[in-house]
């Protein structure tokens, strides 16, 4: 296990002691039979948060967002999305396996994507040899392109134009509240529009794992039925959505500080020679960088390894640092020192 100053995700966070308190005291049931109580209050809560009125516990964000995509398909239709979009490249082909459906990305180095770059993919001919484009998935934040927040204006564009073309949304909102906190907006103006959205807990939330989607009340039999087939019914769930409620709670409110710290750590890893950042617009808790030096980027990597601090690479000599609850501004700090010192 990796013990130092962890950019490697958001996902490496630990409970706190307090969150840990809340899932030793949870209430819980029988989440497959809808008798957890703490589940449920979590599933109210989060519909009620995202401007939506069915919502469901997921073990995962993957498995989330892949029944969204099974929810709103039909075999064969079209997904646009991002190419850089968890749904196409980090969830192992699911559009194909779990929603039979095929994908066509908008390949862009944001993650954030126009109307008009929707109108550009959509099938305008009815012929009868044409697959049918169905849904557009927005995620926001963009991860890999960057931990970007979509504004107000882009997010409306997209959407009115999937509504003009009569296309289904949904959101992988699996970082969220970073997107609030980034853009000002609140929760529900940004997932209230989306057919359906995915939030994940176990990002800058800072729980073990978990997710909730939300969507139109009146899919909840078919939601249950995919989740139960998918295997992602659980048992006494409590103890993880109590974690959920926590963070509710505690975590929202300071995902801010994780962005100051990322955008102290920009400005540190600017000056160091070797390292070329991406210069993004609308930043929220994610840095990206370029190794251009002397050394190979897996040598520098292990070297700043051996420091106890470690990143994750994104691609070729392009590496990835995420801030979150377990990184301080004075980690920040010690990590611009140590990697100058390398
Ligand atoms: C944008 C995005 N969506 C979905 C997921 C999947 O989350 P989970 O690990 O809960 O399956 C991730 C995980 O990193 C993610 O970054």
């Amino acid at each position: 296990m990796f013990k130092g100053i962890d950019f490697y995700s958001d996902t490496v966070t630990k409970p706190t002691p307090g969150m840990r308190k809340a899932i030793s005291e949870a209430e819980v049931g029988d989440e497959q039979k809808g008798e957890d109580p703490t589940t449920r209050r979590l599933e109210e809560r989060v519909a009620e948060m995202l401007g939506h009125t069915g919502a469901m516990f997921f073990p995962s964000a993957t498995m989330a967002n892949e029944l969204a995509l099974r929810l709103l398909c039909e075999r064969g239709d079209e997904v646009i999305a991002a190419e850089m979009a968890h749904v196409f490249g980090a969830e192992v082909g699911g559009p194909a396996v779990i929603a039979n459906v095929m994908c066509r990305p908008i390949y862009n180095d944001t993650g954030v994507f126009s109307g008009q770059d929707i109108r550009n993919l959509y099938r305008f001919s009815t012929g009868p040899h044409y697959p049918r484009t169905r849904l557009v998935v927005v995620e926001n934040t963009s991860n890999m392109a960057g931990g970007i927040a979509w504004q107000r204006a882009e997010l409306n564009d997209v959407l009115s134009t999937a509504k003009e073309l009569g296309l289904k949304t949904h959101l992988d909102g699996a970082r969220l509240m970073n997107a609030a906190a980034a853009t000002g907006l609140k929760p529900n103006e940004i997932a209230a529009p989306f057919d359906t959205a995915t939030l994940c807990l176990s990002k800058g939330l800072g729980c073990p794992t978990g997710a909730v989607l939300v969507f139109d009340k009146a899919h909840v039999e078919s939601v249950r039925r995919l989740k139960q087939m998918m295997g992602g019914a659980m048992r006494q769930s409590g103890i993880l959505a109590a974690a959920g409620l926590y963070a509710l709670d505690h975590h929202v409110e300071r995902l801010s500080e994780d962005h100051k710290n990322a955008g102290r750590l920009a400005e540190g890893l600017a000056t160091i020679p070797g390292i070329t950042v991406e210069k993004k617009f609308n930043p929220t808790n994610m840095v990206f960088f370029h190794w251009n030096g002397k050394i190979s980027s897996d040598e520098w990597h292990t070297r700043v390894q051996k420091q106890n601090i470690r990143f994750s690479f994104a691609g070729k000599d392009r590496l990835r640092a995420v801030l979150h609850l377990d990184i301080s501004k004075e980690d920040v700090e010690k990590t611009i020192k140590i990697l100058k010192d390398i």
